[in-house]
């Protein structure tokens, strides 16, 4: 990715040049005004763009037929998977927090059951929705905010604060991350 962001702008400063030789040395960074596909993005008008390839963070948690809005248990429920964008992850083990630009995707998948060859239980079917917590306390009061893409959106708004905002800050066990689902940052 990141050799790839970095390819045209070598191209340019050598066109026309001598043999290639010499020149910038290989930046372990993006290139200068190429996006860091660690941060999030956002449109001119503060809409988050959906970053590619959230399915392969770093996977935190998984359950299935978790409710938080009411208490009846209506079949299976939907399978959960939550994701911590790979540099984040890197800093939460190191520091125990999560830094501005952190990013966390929640996917949420149908059930599927009898899928050949097996008879009993349920495995993950089809995406229904993914949802984005990005942290920026300078961009966001409270610090986070939540977006929800739905299967196929491409850019969200950040929902009300009464929406999502609100159960993480007073639920969630560490700022705003409900680390008491996620066993692997439980155990830094
Ligand atoms: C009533 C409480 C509640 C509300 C309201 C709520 N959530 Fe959550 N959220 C949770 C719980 C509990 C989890 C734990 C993991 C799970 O659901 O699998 C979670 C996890 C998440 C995660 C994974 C990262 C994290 O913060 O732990 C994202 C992303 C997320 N929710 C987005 C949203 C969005 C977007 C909305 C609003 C549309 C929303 N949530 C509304 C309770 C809530």
């Amino acid at each position: 990715m990141i050799r790839r962001l970095f390819l045209p702008a070598l191209v340019t400063a050598f066109t026309g040049a001598a043999p290639a030789v010499s020149g910038p040395a290989a930046s372990p960074h993006p290139a200068p005004g190429a996006a860091d596909p660690g941060m999030p993005r956002f449109t001119a008008d503060g809409a988050l763009l959906r970053p590619d390839g959230v399915e392969r963070w770093v996977l935190v948690g998984a359950s299935l037929g978790l409710g938080y809005s009411n208490a009846t248990d209506r079949g299976v429920g939907m399978f959960h998977r939550v994701y911590l964008e790979p540099s984040a992850y890197e800093h939460f083990l190191r520091t125990g927090g999560f830094r501005s630009g952190t990013m966390l995707a929640l996917s949420i998948r149908h059930p599927l059951r009898r899928v050949p060859p097996s008879r009993a239980g349920w495995s993950e079917g089809d995406l229904a929705a993914i949802e984005l917590a990005v942290k920026d306390p300078e961009r966001f009061r409270g610090g986070w905010a939540y977006f929800d893409f739905g299967r196929d959106g491409r850019a969200a708004r950040a929902e009300p604060g009464e929406r999502c905002a609100r159960c993480h800050a007073e639920h969630a066990a560490r700022d705003n991350v409900f680390l008491q689902f996620y066993p692997q940052l439980r155990a830094r």
